[in-house]
């Protein structure tokens, strides 16, 4: 069983669709000399914030509430494609309509229902995550959850994205706060673009149940201890860790430590386009590149059903 329980929508829309989009309303991404050098990492690109750069430069082009109903179609029909049996995708309506205008709440609707329509037509169970963008700032934080609260039926969780040097995540307390409220699961990213303390901060300040990424744990002992203690899952993304250059290579990921002190380990994709992977590529070179033992990849994939958030 494939789950992929860390997928954001901006990071899966197609390098084809956005060019199409962008021609229709003569956007200037059409007449981009590379649309794929500007969309898509081949290598290291040194930081979090180059990587952001490629995953934020498509939403541009999907400028009405019907291109994002595409937009989650293609998203699960590439899940399906892929062998995926469940899928996370979260996705910021507030980051959407910084970049095209669109209202977040019909951006939501719309994602919502091409999500419906895709996991009926091809069984790929799906949930919904809102997120948070960090670089708005914590002053917008109640507000980006009192949209998320306005559409409340579609979403089984929270999270908080964007540029972990920026905003620390304990500013986002309140936001969390009214989420878990209102009955809303937590995953955070932290420990990707920061270090030990973001990851303490998520779960400490903001009641995390999860770390989106969560590897730069591996430097504080006492925190792999509670992370384990707690169950507290790491959905860990190898490619785009190298992508990110948070980790120097499949081989020195420091997945194997987090692994060896009982952290619990989920694989995932975070942004297949953006990454050009797909999450088997994902399971394969942890197995063949990172070296782990088939028996490992089974306890990977059981903490992934064990984590998700909407899977009976
Ligand atoms: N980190 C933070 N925000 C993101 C990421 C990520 O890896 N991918 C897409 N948005
Ligand atoms: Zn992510």
């Amino acid at each position: 069983m494939l789950f992929d329980l860390h997928r954001h929508l901006e990071g899966t829309l197609r390098v084809a669709t956005t060019r199409e989009l962008a021609a229709r309303d003569g956007h200037p991404l059409a007449s981009a000399h590379d649309l794929d050098d500007l969309l898509v990492a081949r290598g290291p690109l040194g930081g979090l914030v180059p990587f952001l750069a490629k995953v934020d430069a498509a939403p541009a082009a999907f400028s009405r509430p019907g291109d994002w109903q595409r937009a989650a179609r293609e998203c699960v029909a590439d899940a399906a494609a892929e062998g995926l049996d469940y899928l996370e995708i979260r996705f910021s309506p507030w980051f959407i309509r910084q970049e095209t205008g669109l209202a977040p709440e019909a951006v939501i609707d719309a994602v919502a229902d091409g999500v419906r329509a895709a996991s009926a037509e091809t069984g790929v169970r799906t949930a919904l995550i809102g997120i948070l963008l960090r670089d708005l700032g914590p002053e917008r934080g109640l507000e980006q959850v009192a949209t998320l609260l306005s559409r409340r039926a579609d979403f089984h969780a929270v999270d908080l994205a964007g540029n972990e040097g920026g905003v620390p995540a304990a500013d986002f307390a309140p936001a969390f706060a009214r989420a878990r409220d209102a009955g809303l699961r937590v995953t955070v990213h932290a420990g990707e673009g920061a270090g030990p303390e973001s990851v303490w901060a998520a779960v400490r300040h903001l009641g995390a149940e999860r770390i989106g990424h969560g590897v730069r744990s591996v430097e504080d002992p006492a925190l792999l201890d509670h992370l384990a203690a707690r169950g507290i899952t790491l959905e860990v993304a190898l490619t785009s860790n190298l992508h990110t250059s948070v980790a120097p290579s499949y081989a020195a990921h420091p997945i194997r430590r987090l692994l060896a002190a009982g952290v619990p380990v989920a694989l995932a994709t975070d942004d297949p386009r953006a990454s050009a992977t797909t999450l088997p590529a994902e399971y394969e070179a942890a197995r063949t590149r990172v070296g782990l033992t088939d028996a490992e990849l089974t306890r990977i994939a059981e903490t992934a059903r064990a984590a998700a958030f909407a899977w009976p």
